[in-house]
């Protein structure tokens, strides 16, 4: 064994030895410099390679790169040792207090109208209806004339109504056209359904009128239906909508779809029926139109009329919400401010 062998043989044995006894990052790098760095040995019979005899020059290299890798791998070790150790010493010294309050979560709120939706869905649900949607795009022949509105007869001009390029496809004006959809999709069975949606009217907008708004359809066909089922069933909507001293009546009416026709008036919740500004000085105020489903609209649905009979309603939600929540305007509904929608 050569001079240089048995030195470089020693800086292995002084390494390793002496690393045993680092503990920390800093003086592993002063190792890492004294025994890998520029001017250590091993680094420096690197440089000097040339030196040696031709004989010698295998020789030296192995055993220097034997050190080298020895020595590194050792190190490699260390430094994962060190990692782990100052991991786990930050752990313990970190402390964490489970008992302070997490951050706040901001909740969401239903709009007014859903909430109202909602609790028509329970009222009516309670009685055993069904809720059923239909479209808000509709055809001429579902908004009008199958319910007894024919093209061109005057009564169309009771709507207002948002017309599209193609003349048979409208803006539902109402959501009477789900009474022939939920008829035709229930015959021949019996139907007690709801059917909530938008509808829309090219109508001037102010307090009480928006473009669009919200109804509800109510509808019964069955054997045997009469005009007190419709009086029992809407003046005990209005009493679990309103409350139990909620008084209601029906005005005679007329729609081209029921026969006879009538308009469903609450007495004003604001006045008690005395008369004032909300009613207008009545002491009523108007929740809907209803009748009884008038023959011709059965025969569209498919009913027999000679069999079958029923009765309707269409109900305003948006108008149920502003009595409900006594809100003067029917514009807040939809103008999306926060300090409105907070409220409820
Ligand atoms: N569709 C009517 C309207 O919006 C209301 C209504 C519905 C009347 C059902 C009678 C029966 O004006």
């Amino acid at each position: 064994m050569t001079e240089i062998e048995k030195l470089l043989q020693e800086e292995q044995q002084k390494g390793l030895a002496s690393l045993e006894a680092v503990t920390d990052a800093e003086t592993l790098d002063a190792w890492k410099q004294n025994y890998l760095g520029k001017s250590s040995l091993v680094m420096t019979t690197f440089g000097k390679m040339g030196s040696f005899s031709k004989e010698e020059r295998p020789l030296v290299g192995r055993a220097v790169n034997t050190v080298k890798v020895a020595l590194e791998s050792a190190l490699a070790g260390k430094e994962e040792t060190i990692r782990q150790e100052s991991l786990l010493k930050g752990i313990e010294k970190e402390t964490l207090d489970v008992t302070l309050p997490g951050y706040p979560i901001k909740r969401g709120r239903l709009h007014p109208i859903n909430l109202s939706l909602r609790e028509i869905y329970r009222i009516f649900g309670d009685m055993g209806f069904q809720v059923y949607s239909s479209p808000e795009v509709e055809t001429d022949d579902m908004n009008f004339t199958f319910l007894n509105i024919p093209p061109y007869h005057p009564a169309r001009d009771m709507w207002d109504t948002f017309y599209t390029e193609d003349e048979s496809v409208v803006l539902r004006t109402h959501t009477s056209p789900g009474q022939i959809r939920s008829m035709r999709e229930y015959y021949p069975n019996p139907l007690r359904v709801i059917l909530p949606g938008a509808c829309m009217r090219y109508e001037q907008q102010d307090q009480s009128h928006e473009i669009e708004f919200m109804q509800f359809e109510l509808l019964v066909v069955d054997k045997n239906i009469t005009f007190a089922d419709l009086k029992g069933t809407m003046d005990d909507f209005t009493k679990r909508m309103f409350g139990p001293d909620a008084r209601t009546r029906l005005r005679p009416s007329h729609f081209p779809f029921t026969e006879p026709s009538a308009e469903l008036d609450m007495a004003c919740i604001f006045c008690g029926g005395e008369g004032c500004g909300v009613c207008h000085g009545t002491g009523w105020l108007e929740l809907g139109g209803c009748g009884m489903v008038h023959p011709r609209v059965l025969q569209y649905g498919g009913y027999d009329p000679e069999v079958y009979s029923g009765f309707a309603a269409g109900v305003g939600i948006d108008r149920t919400t502003l009595l409900r929540y006594h809100i003067d305007d029917i514009r807040y509904l939809r103008a999306n401010d926060i300090r409105f929608l907070e409220q409820f």
